[in-house]
């Protein structure tokens, strides 16, 4: 199956929904609860794999994606993980505030940009930064069943805030799980840079956590193949906070329209004002909800989603700006 067809079919489908009912809230850490979704019915939820993720729309404003975090074999419940942050755009504050046993939630078939390698991989390193353990839960399910080799590191602020204790207890007392506390410096937690110093042959690695996490794995890997190299963001990039914003045009395939896009306004603002309807969830690059087919012109790529492979044909329009004059997109 070609990269397009991946891509564009993981977008499709995850704009069918479902309503499921929550079935069980369960307080993981502070400021942390689980979320066990089920069908009203009853009936098995379609499938998901290691490292999926659901869009779960919480009210009218507000949609969110969540890593998957049970067992990808068990078709009866989907459990997703929340951590509620006071500071962030609402969405999380929302699943622990208004949501509750009972409540009916739309959510979307589950779509997978964070897989796992084939079993042709002979090792799997996972770090996981605070909330970023979701998927590794489910990927060392997977693993597990797979009797594939693995290690994770996971990384939080302290004991408190780390989430899934119980069910990671025994994966720890066998040496499989690693916990590294840094009370809110990262300095003395897990030396990342150092842990992704070599790379063996057919390892792989994964990562998932917030921007300094992500900042400081991605800085590491130098020494790893990108095949062999897998991660996932859950908030935006602190990596673009130095890009400077320049205007370009950008002209519609279908009819010939062009139009300007200043310095201060993205292009999915720009077509919204012109009568398009463009669906987007976070408008900041990591969701992949605004994905769009590019034909001409040089994309600024500024989205944690595409691979090089990808961005070559596709920008995410609610952040990307052009490096040419203008980019001819596919609409
Ligand atoms: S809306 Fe999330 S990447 Fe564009």
């Amino acid at each position: 199956m070609s990269a397009d067809v991946t891509i564009e079919a993981a977008a499709d489908e995850a704009k069918t929904t479902q309503a499921l009912r929550v079935s069980k809230i369960t307080r993981e850490a502070q400021d942390i609860a689980s979320f066990e979704l089920v069908d009203p019915a009853g009936l098995e939820l379609p499938p998901f794999t290691a490292g999926a993720h659901l869009d779960v729309r919480i009210n009218d404003d507000t949609r969110r994606q969540y890593s998957l975090c049970n067992d990808p074999q068990e078709r009866h419940r989907y459990v997703i993980a929340v951590l509620n942050e006071p500071a962030g755009r609402g969405g999380s504050r929302a699943m622990h505030e208004q949501v509750a046993v009972g409540s009916v939630l739309p959510v979307s078939a589950p779509h997978n940009r964070f897989p796992l390698a084939g079993r042709e991989a002979r090792f799997h390193l996972l770090l996981a930064g605070g909330i970023g353990v979701t998927p590794m839960l489910a990927m060392i399910a997977e693993l597990e069943r797979r009797a594939s080799p693995w290690h994770m590191h996971y990384c939080t602020r302290n004991p408190a805030r780390t989430a899934f204790l119980d069910r990671l207890r025994p994966l720890i007392a066998a040496g499989k799980v690693e916990l590294h506390h840094d009370d809110g410096d990262p300095a003395r937690g897990l030396d990342i840079a150092r842990t992704l110093a070599a790379f063996e042959i057919g390892a792989h690695v994964y990562f998932c956590g917030p921007p300094g996490f992500m900042h400081a794995a991605k800085a590491s890997v130098s020494a790893w193949p990108p095949f062999n190299v897998h991660y996932e963001y859950f908030t935006a990039t602190d990596d673009r906070t130095e890009a400077v914003n320049t205007p370009f045009r950008v002209k519609i395939k279908s009819s010939g329209q062009v139009f300007d896009i200043p310095a201060d306004r993205s292009i999915v603002a720009v077509l919204r004002d012109n009568g398009f309807d463009i669906e987007t969830d976070c408008e900041d690059g990591y969701c992949g909800t605004c994905i769009t087919r590019y034909l001409d012109g040089e994309p600024d790529h500024r989205d944690t989603v595409l691979g090089e492979d990808e961005r070559q044909r596709y920008a995410m329009i609610c952040c990307a700006r052009a490096k040419s004059p203008m980019l001819v997109l596919d609409l």
